[in-house]
């Protein structure tokens, strides 16, 4: 049968994930003692070949004699193979069956591996042209059939024309020999496969890079097993963010790009035109100016948990998600917390300092063990409940206040009022958010309120507490200890110059802001900002963003679901329902979550629409972003 398009398919490092020959040859070579010398030997050569470097057949007749292989190598290479096929070419198995009249596989490699592995995806022997090996009589592979067009220089050119195929030709490939055949004026278009290699000799030549599978068929126009190619979103991560995330965007598919640094608002606009995923921390300052700029973003991940430094609102407004890690580095606030406690009951600062300038004082008068002390924590969230754990688990009686209602964890037991807590703990600890009401939440009525001698600790925000408040009943005695690890201002920089009054205690513990600060916690938070960006992307989940109402849907199941988020207005649900009702679809689910400024709503239907639908659903009026999901 004729058509009107074909796609010739290279089958090494394309379809499949790896150079087979390298792979057959750490089987065949796993056991001789010179293995590592061979195998790279062989690699060098596979990479001279494919950058054009050494003639095609030369390459085959030198790798072949190095690889010492036999029949029973090349069972063991098959199993491998099946396990190494290109992350895209197996997602897209369908489109393969769907279209395996039209497909041809054209390799240098050798039909005894290739073989079994495409035959899974519908393509049969007659579309399958590569090499074949020479046995002896004891299996062992002596050469290959060297009359095999594909076994001569300009194989594949020499294969092309004689399978004289009429209609638009395409090759997808990642080597030189792929090349040759558009070089040679036989196919329409040629197409870099960079997805597990990219050799930037053969991407130059190329009249389309194709990052993944996904993004050829979207080139076409052909149908896709996802709905939009991977390779098109582009990340930019900021600020040094931990490795990490760019490891599980890359694992994703995405193309990613890292700064070191925070660029300043010129450089920031610039680049946010070609930017779908943002990450930032602490320093990067989006305004809406820069948004407005912003047209490809879909997700903001904020590495961090502040997200004052973003404009939210207008994030909104643009349908751009923001997520953050409001508890990944919770853990490592408990840790210093308790640590701190013991450091100060204990005097242990005091006294070491002493023995630095060679005063011994062994003495237990005013040390204290902190099994059985009374901690009260105000502030019951994230930090302040797991902190209540950690310290009873070490026979603390904890005490905690929150404004809003909390469930106890283990025996703590609630306060009805802060004032109620700072008369009864022995230790002050404060956990509360940054909420503008908590400035000044402790001054100096609430420390007259401590009893003589309390240990006083804030790890939560600078301005909740009135330092000068502190430093007087530190002097009086009230305060036997405090740690305090933010100020109410702080440097901005590693190398400008602190000052505070808290400086002239032994008894104050004071450090710069790093109650969060772990390798832990910036793994933590590099491994939960980009899943739940990625969850998003995948299936529209907002449960963790900051500025989304915060939907928790299913997983989809042989359905499409459109993604539709509008401005706040009356009667917009109504209006996709009648959209879909005109077009008789059926729908599987539908979830609807708004705030003050927008409105969420996810509605899953049957695959088969017709796509004038979707034109439709994105006309409505107060429309911010549409998507659909498959
Ligand atoms: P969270 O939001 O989970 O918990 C805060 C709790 O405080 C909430 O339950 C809230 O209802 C309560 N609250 C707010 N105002 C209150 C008040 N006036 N009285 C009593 N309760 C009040 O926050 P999370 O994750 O537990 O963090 C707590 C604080 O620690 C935050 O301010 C955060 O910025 C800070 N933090 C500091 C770090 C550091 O490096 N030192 C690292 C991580 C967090």
């Amino acid at each position: 049968m004729k058509h009107s398009k074909y796609f010739v398919i290279d089958f090494d490092s394309t379809f499949i994930k790896v150079e087979a020959l390298e792979e057959l040859a750490a089987i065949s070579l796993k056991d001789e003692p010179d293995s590592a010398k061979v195998l790279s030997e062989i690699r060098e050569i596979t990479d001279a070949g494919l950058e054009g470097k050494l003639s095609f057949t030369d390459s085959l007749a030198r790798r072949i004699r190095l690889l010492r292989a036999n029949r029973q190598h090349l069972e063991m290479l098959i199993r491998r193979l099946q396990r190494k096929i290109s992350t895209s070419i197996k997602r897209n198995k369908k489109f393969f069956r769907n279209y395996a009249d039209q497909i041809y596989i054209v390799s240098g490699g050798f039909k005894e591996f290739i073989e079994p592995i495409a035959k899974q995806f519908g393509i049969t022997s007659e579309n399958i042209f590569a090499n074949s090996f020479e046995f002896d009589d004891d299996g062992n592979i002596t050469g290959f059939d060297a009359a095999n067009i594909l076994a001569q220089e300009n194989g594949k050119v020499l294969l092309l024309k004689s399978l004289n195929l009429s209609g638009d030709i395409y090759v997808i490939g990642d080597g030189y020999t792929d090349y040759q055949t558009k070089e040679a004026g036989l196919t329409n278009k040629f197409y870099a496969f960079t997805e597990n290699v990219k050799r930037e000799s053969i991407v130059d030549k190329a009249d389309f890079v194709a990052p993944s599978f996904d993004e050829f068929l979207y080139l076409n126009k052909l149908p896709m097993s996802i709905s939009y190619p991977k390779n098109r979103i582009n990340v930019l991560l900021l600020e040094n963010i931990h490795p990490r995330a760019q490891m599980l965007y890359k694992e994703e598919g995405y193309q990613v790009e890292t700064l070191n640094y925070s660029p300043d608002e010129k450089e920031l606009t610039e680049r946010i035109k070609q930017v779908s995923i943002l990450g930032v921390r602490s320093k990067t300052r989006l305004n809406e100016r820069i948004l407005r700029h912003a047209n490809r973003l879909i997700a903001i991940g904020a590495f961090c948990i502040g997200t004052e430094q973003l404009a939210l609102d207008t994030c909104q407004q643009k349908g751009v998600a923001v997520f953050n890690a409001p508890f990944s580095n919770t853990r490592s606030v408990v840790e210093m917390v308790i640590g701190e406690i013991i450091v100060l009951i204990r005097k242990i600062f005091e006294k070491s300092n002493k023995l630095k300038q060679g005063i011994w004082e062994k003495t237990s008068a005013g040390s204290f063990e902190i099994r059985g002390k009374k901690l009260g924590i105000i502030g019951y969230g994230n930090i302040g409940s797991q902190l209540s754990t950690l310290a009873e688990f070490l026979g603390m009686e904890v005490y905690y206040y929150d404004i809003i209602e909390k469930m106890a964890l283990g025996n703590a037991k609630k306060c009805t009022s802060m004032q109620q807590l700072l008369k009864k703990a022995d230790i002050v600890t404060v956990h509360v958010d940054g909420n503008p009401n908590n400035r000044n939440l402790i001054g100096d009525d609430e420390f007259k309120l401590m009893k003589r001698g309390a240990i006083f600790l804030n790890l939560s925000r600078g301005f909740i507490v009135n330092l000068e408040a502190l430093v007087k009943h530190l002097k009086n005695g009230r305060i036997s200890g405090a740690a305090i690890d933010v100020f109410p201002r702080e440097p901005k920089s590693d190398g400008e110059k602190f000052i505070s009054q808290l400086q002239q205690f032994p008894n104050v513990i004071i450090t710069p802001h790093i109650g969060g600060s772990t390798m832990e916690a910036q793994y933590n938070i590099a491994e939960f900002v980009p899943r739940n960006i990625i969850d998003y992307i995948n299936s529209g989940n907002t449960f963790f963003s900051v500025n989304f109402p915060n939907l928790q849907l299913p997983q989809l199941q042989r359905a499409h679901r459109l993604i539709h988020i509008h401005q706040n207005v009356p009667g917009m649900l109504a209006q996709i329902n009648s959209i879909l009702a005109q077009h008789d679809i059926n729908i599987i689910g539908q979830y609807l979550k708004t705030n003050e400024l927008i409105g969420y709503v996810i509605t899953d239907i049957i695959k088969k629409y017709d796509p004038e639908v979707i034109t439709e659903l994105k006309k409505i009026p107060h429309t911010i972003k549409f998507r659909i999901l498959y």
